[in-house]
């Protein structure tokens, strides 16, 4: 398929939203490049928030007011792919700090959604996000960025699968990198995350009234990213 635009779409927003292991960050990541917009990776703010909280003895529970203190004031970065990761699409720094890796681990991502269901840091979070506006266009890819962050967006996908495919594929990704991985356990983590995603009552996870849904439990990436340029061009083009 021939893309037919690219820099005619000035000021453009395309929200990705959907579960862990959906295939989100992969499909967005692979259209900003594909149109030159800029790419907002919500998850990467929560996850570095999530670190600086652990890493403050901050419980989510007990120091949500810190932590959302915390968020006001999280200095984070985004840079390019980093030496310790090149499988990673962009390094992501806390201060001085790479934690493009540090922030991929299981027990960031529980802490990340534990820090992400705190109501007073997702408004801290709020503007940061949306300074990611460039007259270029966004892509941004999260859990709320249609409902929530973009709401005006003009091209809002909810992109999902089943767990279990979703387990699945992070364990053949956690096996090819040669980690060890017990696909049940992933499974498990997955329902938690899922559970605390759609349960929390500040911007819960759920498709944006205008979204279309995309379930890729039996398609390829290749699949899903055919079907995305098709709607982005019908919906732009
Ligand atoms: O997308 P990613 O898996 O990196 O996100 C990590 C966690 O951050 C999610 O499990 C979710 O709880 C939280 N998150 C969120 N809202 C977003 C993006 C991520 O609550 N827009």
């Amino acid at each position: 398929m021939v893309w037919k635009f690219a820099s005619s779409m000035p000021n453009h927003v395309i929200t990705i939203d959907g579960p862990s292991g959906s295939g989100k960050g992969t499909i967005a990541s692979r259209l900003a490049k594909r149109l030159g917009f800029t790419l907002l990776d919500s998850g990467a703010l929560y996850r570095v928030l999530g670190l600086a909280a652990q890493r403050a003895n901050l419980s989510p529970d007990a120091d949500s007011d810190a932590i959302a203190e915390l968020a006001n004031n999280l200095d984070i970065g985004f840079g390019r792919p980093s030496i310790d990761s090149p499988w990673i699409e962009g390094s992501v720094w806390f201060g001085i700090e790479d934690v493009s890796l540090a922030i991929r681990t299981d027990e960031a991502s529980a802490m990340a959604s534990q820090v992400a269901a705190i109501s007073a840091v997702r408004t801290a979070l709020l503007q940061r996000q949306r300074d990611f506006l460039s007259a270029n266009g966004l892509v941004a890819d999260g859990r709320d960025m249609g409902t929530t962050v973009f709401p005006n967006a003009a091209v809002k996908i909810f992109l999902t699968a089943s767990v279990e495919a979703r387990a699945e594929r992070r364990y053949k990704q956690l096996i090819g990198k040669g980690i060890d991985a017990i696909l049940p356990a992933l499974l498990s983590e997955l329902q938690a995350r899922d559970a605390r995603d759609t349960q929390r009552s500040a911007s819960p996870l759920k498709p944006a009234n205008d979204a279309i849904t995309i379930d890729s439990t039996a398609m390829s990436i290749e699949q899903v990213m055919f079907q995305v340029i098709d709607l982005v061009n019908k919906k732009l083009g």
